[in-house]
């Protein structure tokens, strides 16, 4: 499926440079709008997010809300959101999070901050999902790097399993809040569905960053002021 929509998606090639962050910032505040009269939320995780819970704190968000990191966790509770552990939600209404990369199918990379697990299970539970994104996170392709959460169980078996596909580096970061190692795969993207389901048939992967269009409901990209909905 390629994404259709009255404007074409842009690119880093074709789009000037104007600040991210102020686009994160209105792409953030456009998402929360999304969750008004919502029951209940998935929040990602990352820069963009963080703009986003700002935004639903300043609405007065009342949505039961689960959190895909620690770092969201406790940003939210400090703004007030009602953010719960995600054991006794089987269903989300609505979950929003960023992306590293979204490509005009609607693939989209993810887990810079190394939460792409959490989020994929969020995502997964949400009845629609929807993904926001400063431009210059749109791309003609996917290209590495892909980030992965392994477990640290078996971590050197399972490493010489994934670089019989690419090579893999692990990342100096603190393990997952579920005690994963994050790493990331350098190897191609030329074919994400079936990159994704090698990876996932290698015991000890716990998950990669790259989600399929079917779980993606729309993808809000923001351009200078502008705040456009891409659905597919
Ligand atoms: C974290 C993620 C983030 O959503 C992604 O890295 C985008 O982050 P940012 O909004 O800071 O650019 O997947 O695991």
């Amino acid at each position: 499926c390629t994404a259709k929509d009255q404007t074409s998606i842009p690119t880093r090639a074709t789009l000037s440079s104007v600040s991210s962050e102020s686009e994160k910032k209105a792409v953030g505040e456009a998402a929360a709008l999304l969750a008004d009269g919502v029951a209940t939320l998935g929040l990602g995780t990352g820069s963009t997010v963080t703009y986003l819970l700002h935004a639903l704190a300043a609405r007065g968000c009342k949505a039961r809300c689960v959190a895909t990191s620690v770092a969201t966790e406790e940003l939210g509770r400090s703004l007030g959101l009602f953010i719960e552990p995600f054991d006794a939600l089987s269903q989300l209404d609505l979950a929003i999070d960023g992306a590293d990369q979204i490509d005009p199918d609607f693939w989209v990379i993810k887990g810079g901050g190394g939460a792409h697990t959490r989020e994929k299970i969020v995502a997964n539970a949400a009845q629609r999902f929807v993904v926001i994104a400063d431009h210059s996170k749109m791309v003609e392709k996917l290209s590495s790097p892909l980030p992965l959460e392994i477990f640290s169980f078996g971590l050197e078996a399972t490493l010489a399993h994934i670089r019989k596909i690419g090579p893999v580096t692990l990342r100096e970061v603190s393990k997952s809040p579920d005690g994963g190692v994050i790493a990331d795969y350098h190897g191609t993207l030329e074919n994400p569905y079936a990159l994704g389901a090698l990876l996932h048939a290698i015991p000890g992967v716990v998950d990669h960053g790259l989600f399929a269009p079917s779980l993606i409901s729309d993808v809000l990209v923001a351009q200078g002021e502008k705040v456009t909905r891409l659905t597919h």
